[in-house]
């Protein structure tokens, strides 16, 4: 596996990942202004071959750094690359300033719980209602 930046060209791929892995994937202008703007950095997770297998994105604010799109192809699932995505990007935001880490997940996705417990992030905070279809709470994570 090689996790790396990923460039502007490549967001044909991430569009196919988000509208594989999320109900209300982001819209192309989102990911546009992600990977042309320089508040934000985009991490991809690629097989030998270059195939993306998942990505996340990092928010950078005053220091904080906001985890968003954590998501991997159905197909790759459960071998790890989420963690090692996780790790990565957190390692390159400490090398740009950034001390605190935070994010949010529905409290029903194990999965995503355990990656992020996984590289040291807590529950902190909840917030009620934050996700729809189905409605469901939102648990706020941080790694300090
Ligand atoms: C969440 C997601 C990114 C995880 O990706 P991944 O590459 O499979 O993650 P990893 O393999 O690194 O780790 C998955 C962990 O979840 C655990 N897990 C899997 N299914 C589980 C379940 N039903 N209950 C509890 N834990 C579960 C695995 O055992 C593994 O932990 P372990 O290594 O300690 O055994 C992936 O499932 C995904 O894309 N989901 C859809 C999008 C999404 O929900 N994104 C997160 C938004 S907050």
């Amino acid at each position: 596996m090689r996790i790396g930046i990923l460039k502007e060209t490549d967001i044909e791929e991430v569009l196919e990942l988000e509208n594989a892995c999320f109900a209300h994937p982001w819209p192309r202008s989102a990911f546009e202004e992600m990977l042309t703007g320089d508040t934000a950095e985009y991490y991809a997770a690629r097989d030998e071959d270059g195939t993306l297998m998942g990505g996340a994105a990092l928010f950078f604010l005053s220091g904080e750094g906001d985890i968003t799109n954590v998501a991997v192809f159905d197909r790759y699932r459960n071998r790890g690359i989420a963690t090692a995505l996780l790790e990565y990007l957190i390692e390159d935001g400490r090398r740009k300033g950034i001390r605190e880490f935070t994010l949010e997940t529905r409290e029903s996705n194990l999965p995503a719980i355990a990656v992020y417990e996984k590289n040291g992030f807590t529950v902190e905070g909840r917030r009620p209602g934050f996700y729809r279809d189905p409605v469901e709470d939102a648990l706020v994570m941080w790694l300090r």
